[in-house]
C-alpha cells in the first residue's frame, strides 16, 4: 500500500467525479454496508484515505487483525479516535467485514 497508490486513486476519483458528480459525492455513504457503528467508521477511517482499504483488508482480518488496524491507524497514523470510538468502529468491522472463521478441517 504505497502513497502513490493513494494519490492514483485521488486522481481517479477526480476524474470519475467530472462524469459522475452526484454518484461520487456519495461514494463513501453507498459503498459500506449499512449497520451500528457505519457513521463512526465513516467519519473516522475516511479522512486519509479510501475505505477501500477496508474492503480490501476484509478477506483476511479477523477481529483480532481489525483491532490491530485500528490500533495502527489511532497509533502509528494519528487518527484521532477515543477508546469508545476503536470498540465501535472494530465491532462494526469484525460483524460486516471480518473472515469468514476457517472451514472445520475434514
Ligand atoms: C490519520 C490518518 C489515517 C486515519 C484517520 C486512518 N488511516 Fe488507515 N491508513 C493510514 C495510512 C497512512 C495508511 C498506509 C497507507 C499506505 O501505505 O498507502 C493506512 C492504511 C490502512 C489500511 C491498509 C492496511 C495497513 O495496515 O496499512 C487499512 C485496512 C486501514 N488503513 C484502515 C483504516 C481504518 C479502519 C480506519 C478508521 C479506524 C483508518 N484506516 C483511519 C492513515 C490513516
Amino acid at each position: 500500500m504505497s502513497h502513490k497508490h493513494a494519490v492514483r486513486n485521488a486522481i481517479t476519483s477526480v476524474v470519475m467525479a467530472g462524469s459522475i458528480a452526484t454518484a461520487a459525492a456519495d461514494e463513501t455513504s453507498i459503498r459500506l454496508t449499512e449497520g451500528p457503528g457505519l457513521p463512526q467508521v465513516q467519519a473516522s477511517c475516511s479522512m486519509c484515505h479510501s475505505l477501500d482499504y477496508i474492503l480490501m483488508n476484509s478477506p483476511f482480518q479477523d477481529k483480532a487483525a481489525w483491532e490491530k488496524t485500528v490500533n495502527k491507524m489511532v497509533k502509528v497514523m494519528g487518527a484521532p479516535l477515543t477508546a469508545e470510538d476503536i470498540a465501535t468502529v472494530v465491532g462494526y468491522l469484525d460483524s460486516h467485514y471480518g473472515k469468514e472463521p476457517a472451514p472445520a478441517s475434514p
